[in-house]
């Protein structure tokens, strides 16, 4: 396994720099002056490592500023310092970055000390970013004592403001997590209190100009300046509901392909990543992006795909496709179903067992514990979460169930509400052991089921010990050796610029004790 990673991380860090090792043009005069600060979409860090991190921006050059020759590369410079009045200089370095990439830069940095903070900053000709604030990962085999991370997903922009990021921002944490729906494709003109910048995405043009509008916001980017981020996606960074090569409206595979590979593309010009889409792929429509991190002998951290490679949803409306809530769908039972696809559950369940930290986190787009409902025609069940998978369901929790130590917790989002759950090897039967704890964050702005229908979830679920979708908010997480304490971090829907956020409710896990209590 080790060797595996070792040789992951080398192939990683090549493709991420291949775009600067074959520069074919000169670029431009180091001496450019801006009219128009490039740097308005901040800076990101992301994906540490023990021994190195990427620090992501992304130029947004205004029409003022274009240069007649649109194609010509830009060349960035990067300073790393050791200290936050930046009087310590680490590293620095230059890249170049082109319109093909949508003049993003990710310097992925190895070689670093591990388990420490750094500050980095870039300049353009007389332009400079903002600092941000990053850190390595501690040593494989560092003792270590404490893992403070912050659990948010699902920000559509026109749905709330992000106080949830301004209140990130302000905390004293390791990393953002980040389990999915980053940006939004669609609208809901019923719901929004600011608005998207266009009609729904198709192209990588357009889905540029989506992130331009996310990550124009301030406190989205005081959040990515003030720690690291680990990403994940869910659907809608594409399209709401899709699953591998099928959309929501059967598009052929072809067509949707192709809009999958700008989505991809743009998701990748715009986060902190060590890979982007796989140059090798059909029309690029693929990028590996599940991950495996370890936070010295405390914790590992596993980052899942739920969308690229799932099986399409068990019956699904022959006229309208995606996602709906089905009753008496024998396709549901289906052994061979995967929600990960059979490449990845197969790398995820080796890795779960051979892991030798104090806690394997295991974190993944939405929700594991069942939300099914239990009616007189029978249980309805929403066939896009893991309920609609419940044979991989039932494979993932026997090799929770197989492994020698009880330290398992899984992190999702996508749903909209704040959950804390037992999972039991045979779900919702009280006969069955609790084997593994879950927490499954609120969003961060978008809209949360309706207390009708959570009362009746709750009722049929005797798994979920907390569920609440009336609130907005992310999910404090702090991992010590022998607990795990999670805090709902959260305020009243819609979140409004001048709200704050307060204790929805804290619980938590102990070391060899699966299922969450209140702390
Ligand atoms: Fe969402």
């Amino acid at each position: 396994m080790q060797i595996n990673r070792r040789q992951w991380q080398r192939q990683a860090l090549a493709l991420a720099l291949l775009p600067w090792l074959h520069s074919p043009v000169q670029p431009q005069d180091v001496s450019r002056r801006w009219k128009t600060q490039p740097f308005a979409l901040g800076v990101a860090s992301g994906s540490p490592r023990a021994d190195g991190v990427v620090l992501w921006t992304r130029l947004l050059i205004d029409e003022g500023d274009r240069q007649s020759n649109t194609s010509e590369p830009v060349l960035v410079r990067w300073e790393l310092f050791a200290d936050e009045a930046l009087r310590q200089p680490v590293r620095q370095g230059e890249v170049t970055t082109d319109a093909s990439r949508g003049h993003s830069v990710h310097v992925p940095l190895q070689g670093l000390e591990p388990g420490r903070e750094y500050w980095y900053r870039f300049n353009c000709g007389d332009a400079t970013s903002r600092v941000g604030r990053t850190r390595t990962a501690p040593a494989v085999d560092a003792p270590v004592q404490r893992l403070r991370l912050a659990l948010a997903s699902c920000q559509h922009y026109e749905q709330g403001q992000y106080i949830a990021h301004r209140d990130m921002a302000e905390q004293s944490l390791d990393l953002v997590l980040f389990v999915g729906d980053y940006i939004y494709e669609s609208s809901n003109a019923r719901y929004a209190i600011r608005q998207h910048n266009g009609p729904e995405p198709m192209t990588l043009a357009a889905y540029r100009s989506r992130y331009e509008q996310y990550k124009s916001d301030p406190w989205l980017q005081a959040s990515h300046a003030a720690h690291p981020w680990v990403l994940m996606w869910d659907d809608h960074e594409v399209v709401n509901d899709y699953a591998n090569d099928r959309d929501n409206r059967y598009s052929p595979p072809e067509v949707f392909l192709a809009r999958r590979a700008a989505a991809y593309q743009a998701y990748f010009e715009h986060q902190p990543l060590w890979l982007g889409p796989d140059p090798g792929s059909h029309q690029r429509a693929s990028m590996r992006l599940h991950d495996r991190l370890s936070w010295g002998t405390l914790a590992d951290l596993w980052t899942l795909d739920c969308r690229q490679y799932r099986d399409y949803q068990a019956c699904p409306d022959p006229l309208k496709g995606g996602a709906r809530v089905v009753t008496h769908c024998p396709e549901l039972d289906q052994p061979e179903r995967s929600i990960l696809g059979q490449s990845q559950e197969r790398w995820l369940t080796e890795g779960l067992r051979d892991s030798r930290s104090r806690w394997r986190l295991v974190a993944q787009s939405t929700q594991i514990s069942p939300t099914s409902i239990a009616t007189p025609l029978g249980r309805t069940t929403f066939n896009d979460a893991w309920d609609g998978y419940p044979q991989a369901r039932r494979r993932l929790l026997e090799t929770f169930a197989d492994l020698p130590e009880r330290n398992v917790v899984t992190l999702g989002g996508d749903v909209h509400m704040n959950v804390a759950a037992k999972l039991r090897a045979s779900p919702n039967d009280e006969s069955s052991p609790v084997i593994a704890s879950e927490f499954v964050t609120t969003s961060v702005t978008s809209r949360g089921l309706s207390e009708n229908i959570l009362g009746m979830v709750r009722s049929s679920n005797p798994d979920l010990v907390h569920a609440r979708s009336d609130e907005r908010g992310y999910t404090l997480i702090d991992v010590q050796p022998e607990v795990l304490r999670t805090e709902f971090r959260t305020t009243a829907h819609p979140a409004g610029s001048q709200d704050k956020l307060s204790v929805q409710a804290a619980y938590q896990v102990l070391m060899g004790r699966p299922g969450p209590i209140p702390a």
